[in-house]
């Protein structure tokens, strides 16, 4: 069992305070909650007219930042706790009655918690059952993945959410050997990869990092719920609104960065057009183009904030 300080360490949690610039009677979402950091680093900033709405598709991480909030003294905001998916960002919104919000955070992926618990399967240094849901209840696990996908489309899945060069190799194994027995365990499926793995690709990292990334984030779905929810974004926010993205690697740091580029520059004329005819008008500003990244010594605390990336974009 966790404590619940050790459940998850956030990451970039100083840059994403201060970019959110909190006013103290603002509503904010927390899209990810987790073991509550960042939520908690809102509530501690808003007054009794301030609500945080926190949402998460784990009901494990929503028992844990329900009881993170509760310890904190002197809070004064309303909060409320959702499970779900954020790309329904405006159901979820709708039905709490909110209009408008003035800040957002997404701090995308698993927890340290999700990682480290064998029994959620999603990782290949634990044995447990071939799992990588983060919510328990979605239709597809990795089990279902390994087990039933066609060879082309695991292929694929490693290419595309991995990018595995074995791809084809590994694909090939996995078809051939759950035809001897299911594959029903993460070691297993960490086997079956090392089997055809040459030798000098395992010196870099481990050769079950990228198929485990892999199936993970398609199992998750992940980069399409990114790209939902910002597509929702711009008729969620207040005037002046602040939202701020964490991703982990480049397939989701891509897609935040080409969306706000968008948002801050959406004409569509052509380059040589003396003058815009489009008429497509800025949604707001990038912050800090380049986004921000961890400080040595957050790296040397939390080794996971490595290869984070907090990118900020203010509202109009
Ligand atoms: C990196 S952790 C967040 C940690 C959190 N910021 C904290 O300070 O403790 C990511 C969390 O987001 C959740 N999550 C990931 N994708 C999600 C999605 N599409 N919808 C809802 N929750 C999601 C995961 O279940 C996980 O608990």
């Amino acid at each position: 069992m966790y404590k619940d300080s050790n459940y998850h360490l956030p990451v970039l949690y100083r840059e994403a305070i201060e970019t959110l610039s909190i006013k103290p009677n603002g509503v904010y979402v927390d899209c990810t909650a987790g073991g509550g950091g960042h939520s908690s680093g809102i509530i501690k900033r808003l007054n009794e007219n301030g609500f945080l709405l926190a949402i998460d598709q784990d009901p494990e991480a929503l028992l844990v930042t329900r009881k993170k909030l509760e310890s904190l003294r002197d809070i004064k905001a309303q909060y409320i706790l959702v499970q779900d998916q954020f790309s329904n960002i405006k159901e979820i919104l709708a039905n709490s009655n909110i209009t408008k919000i003035d800040g957002l955070i997404a701090d995308l992926g698993v927890s340290s918690y999700q990682i480290d618990t064998a029994s959620r399967g999603f990782s290949f240094q634990q044995d447990g059952k071939l799992d990588m849901r983060m919510n328990p209840k979605s239709k597809m696990s990795a089990f279902d993945f390994v087990n039933n996908a066609s060879q082309e489309k695991i292929a694929e899945v490693l290419r595309k959410y991995g990018e595995e060069k074995f791809a084809n190799r590994i694909s090939s194994n996995i078809v051939f050997q759950r035809s001897q027995k299911t594959i029903r365990t993460t070691y297993e499926l960490v086997q079956i990869i090392k089997q055809v793995m040459p030798a000098r690709s395992r010196r870099e990292q481990h050769p079950a990092k990228r198929t485990f990334q892999a199936i993970r984030i398609y199992v998750n779905q992940e980069l399409a719920e990114i790209e939902k929810l910002l597509d929702a974004l711009p008729d969620c926010m207040a005037s002046g609104g602040i939202i701020d993205i964490i991703s982990f690697h480049s397939l989701e740091d891509r897609i935040v960065k080409r969306i706000f580029q968008k948002w801050e520059n959406p004409c569509t004329c052509p380059p040589d057009f003396p003058v815009c005819t489009c008429n497509k008008k800025p949604l707001g500003k990038r912050v800090n183009t380049k986004g921000f990244v961890a400080s040595q010594e957050e790296i040397n605390r939390n080794p996971r904030s490595r290869s984070a990336r907090l990118r900020v974009f203010k509202m109009n």
